[in-house]
Order: structure tokens, then sequence, then C-alpha cells
């Protein structure tokens, strides 16, 4: 049991003394804290086991899975296992050493990036370590103290601490809305006068909470009227939105106008490591530029030999996307006609929306995992307001229609229990008594 010791923090602020720097980061353990008493491993840090897909192992029992942005399906497809094993026993995990810059390059990671290019229909691509400290370096790369950025407010983390990182200027436009971001671009082309510097305009493909498109169209259009360098971070469109899988730039037919393409490994091609794309200059430019990259080892020979299979499946293999959509509108489709409110998403993240509390929303995850044998990601306060419940629900290729019905049947079952005030129950030895 955590013991909690306040006292730090309730010492007046007008006498300041010095304190124990972990002493003052003691934990609380928050809302969640009257659930201590289950393994710390259920809410927070669960621990899927099996192959990676619809069905795996929670808790030592078999669960219908939902929580992975395995959107395709490659994680355990048999030629991507296969390359993944035989690349690690041909070149071992450390080929090859070294930053990319002094020693670190291959022909792989070359030819990788060459395709990537292809595929995104940019002159050039660079790759990333990690999509998350790649798009804070990248960030930190573009702008100096001079140059304004402007950004969507529901950004990700790691376009968050990019921006945090710019010492100059930076205006939020509320999310997803053209007008506002038409106001800041003003403000921020006024200041970029005065202080000779440049625009960095930053948002998201697909929004990965609320499954909602950036809306790529609407930024572009301004364009013919604010002078911008456009920054898209496409960690959920790529593989997933347009006709190629190419991301939400082709989706929207507007790929040509994004001046950085950037995506993940991380979901659709189900691996680690990460990429962005843009003409020859800028990418060129970056390779000089990017921190993170710069003083870091390179991505190795497994991962990049691994990627341009799963980059091959995903060019060649249409049918993994269909396959996807299919799954994708069934459940959405399903979910809508049962007066389920999945708020406004327009790509394959569905987010099913409870009012209720956390306790409620602890209680119906319980009961979704041990009663109904199905996992999916809850998210809560401060992610989502206060009395909101948002169970975030992943679709891929490989889930069938009869996973899909299972969990509207279940979902409906837990919407009863809940207006019926079931979940509000202190006690929760009904929806526990399994674990
Ligand atoms: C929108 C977005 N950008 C970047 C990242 C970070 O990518 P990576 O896992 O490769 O660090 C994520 C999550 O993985 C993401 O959702």
């Amino acid at each position: 049991m955590y013991k909690h010791d306040f006292s730090l923090f309730l010492r007046p602020i007008t006498n300041p003394e010095m304190v124990d720097l972990f002493d003052k980061l003691k934990m609380e353990a928050g809302p969640l804290a009257k659930y201590s008493h289950l393994p710390d491993d259920y809410f927070f840090f669960p621990k899927l086991e099996g192959d990676i897909g619809p069905h795996m192992k929670f808790n030592g029992k078999d669960v219908l899975n939902w929580s992975l942005n395995n959107y395709l399906g490659l994680a355990n497809h048999p030629e991507v296992r296969k390359t993944d094993g035989e690349a690690a026993a041909q070149y071992g995990m450390g080929l090859p050493m070294g930053a990319r810059m002094m020693s670190g390059n291959s022909v792989n990671h070359l030819e990788l990036e060459r395709q990537l290019a292809e595929f995104e229909k940019k002159e050039d691509v660079m790759l990333l370590n990690f999509g998350y400290q790649g798009v804070v370096s990248i960030i930190d790369a573009l702008v100096d103290r001079k140059d304004v950025i402007v950004y969507d407010a529901e950004s990700h983390a790691c376009i968050i601490d990019g921006v945090r990182l710019h010492m100059g200027k930076r205006f939020v436009y509320t999310h997803n809305d053209m007008d506002s971001l038409e106001k800041q671009l003003q403000r921020a082309t006024k200041l970029a006068d005065e202080t000779g510097g440049g625009i960095l305009v930053i948002t998201e493909g697909v929004f990965g909470m609320s499954g909602k498109q950036g809306d790529l169209k609407g930024v572009v259009a301004l364009k013919s009227k604010y002078n911008f360098r456009l920054f898209v971070d496409d960690a959920h469109g790529f593989g997933t939105m347009g006709k190629t899988g190419a991301g939400t730039g082709e989706e929207q037919g507007v790929q040509d106008q994004v001046d950085l393409y950037f995506s993940t490994f991380a979901k659709s091609m189900a691996s680690i490591g990460a990429f962005v794309a843009g003409s020859k200059n800028i990418i060129k430019y970056l390779r000089y530029s990017v921190r993170s990259q710069i003083y870091a080892k390179s991505l190795p020979m497994p991962l990049v030999v691994g990627a341009l299979k799963r980059l091959e499946l995903l060019k060649t293999n249409p049918s993994m996307k269909d396959n996807l959509w299919k799954i994708v509108n069934a459940m959405q489709n399903g979910l809508k006609e049962r007066g389920f409110n999945i708020g406004t998403t327009t790509s394959p993240v569905t987010p099913v929306l409870f009012k209720g509390g956390v306790g409620e929303a602890a209680n119906m995850a319980m009961d979704l995992r041990e009663n109904y044998g199905i996992f999916c990601s809850v998210v809560i306060y401060p992610v989502v307001p206060k009395d909101v419940i948002m169970f975030r629900i992943i679709p891929t290729a490989v889930h069938t229609l009869e996973d899909v019905e299972r969990t509207l049947s279940a979902f409906s079952k837990l919407k009863t229990k809940l207006d019926s005030g079931f979940y509000k129950e202190e006690a929760l030895v009904s929806v526990t008594k399994a674990i």
C-alpha cells in the first residue's frame, strides 16, 4: 500500500525551505488509489501475452483484444515474422554501430528511404529511430528564435515537447478550427515580418484519441493567403488512409502541399522506427541538423530489413487495408445503430463515449475484461473531461465480423448496467470476484 505524506505539499509557500527532490516527487496514487489492492499491472502497464493479434491472454485469461494499433495485422504476418527472424539471425541487433552520420549507414537504410519517398510521392526521406524523439528534434531543427510555430491545440505530446524547445513565439489554434488557425496566422505573420523569421504550422493527419482527421485541406487552402510551411504527423494515417495507404495527405488530395510528412513504424508497420518525407533540400538539411539522429545510434538492420518487408506487403497487398475498413465500418456502424456516441471519428480509431466518473470507468473496464473477455483501452480524466469515460477500440485487418458482433453485444450490456447505476457501487465484488 502507498503511504501518503501530504505534509510536504501543505507547507506554506511563503516560507519555502529546501526539500529532498525525491521526497517532493512522492507519488500520489490519485483517484484510482482505491483500486490499489488490484495487481499493479491491471489498469496501468497491463501485460498482454501471446502472439500479437485479436486473441491474446490477459491476467491469465483469453481476451478479444481491441487495444493495439496493429491496423493492418502485420505484427504477426507470417512473412513479416520470417523476415524479422532471419534478419536478426543474419545481422544481429547491433549492426550498424554508431550514428548514421559517422558509421551507421547501410545500403538497406538508403533503400528503405528511397522506397518510402516513392510511396509518399516526396523527393526524399530521412529515417528516424523513434517517432517521438524524431518529431521533437525535427521541430527543434526547423525553427530558431525568429520563427513562429502555429500548432493544433490537441497535438500529440511529441509535438508539444518539440514546441516547448522553441525559443521563439508559438501560437496554438483551436483544434481543427480553420478560423482560429487563420487568426493565429495573422498574428504569426505580423510577428515574423518584424523578426524576419518564418512560420511553421503543425498538425496531425489523424488524431489518435478522437480518430478525427486533421483538416489538411483547410490548412493548405490558407497557403494562398499566408506564407508558411506545413508539418503533418500522420502516425495513425499511414497505411490506413488514402487509396494506396500513403496517408491522410493522399486521402484529402493534398499530399503535394504537405511540406514535411511524418509517420512512425509503431502503428500500421507494427515495429519501431519512423520517417520524415519532403523535398530534397529540406531532408538534406534535416540529415545534418536533427540532433536525436546525429547523436544517437542508427536504426538496427533487422528493423530496416523488416520495414522493407512490411512496406512491400503494404503496397502489394491492398486486401489488408480493405479488411481493416470492413471491420471499421461494421464496428462504427454497429455502434451508431445501437445509439452509442462515437464522437467525430473519420478513421479506424473508434472511441466509445459514456457519461460517468473514474470509479465507474474502472468498474466497467474490469467487467468488460473479466466477465466478457474483451480488452480495450479505457481513457479517463485528464485525457478526457472529468465526467467522460472513453473506451478506445482499434479495429484491425485481422479481426472478424464475429469479433465485432460479440463486442457490440457486450457494449450494449455494459451500457444497460451503467444506466442502471450498477457500476456506481463501491463494492467491486460482483465485478472483480473473478480476479
Ligand atoms: C501522433 C503520434 N506521433 C508520434 C508518436 C510516437 O511514435 P513512436 O512510438 O515511434 O515514438 C505517436 C505514438 O506512438 C503518435 O501517436
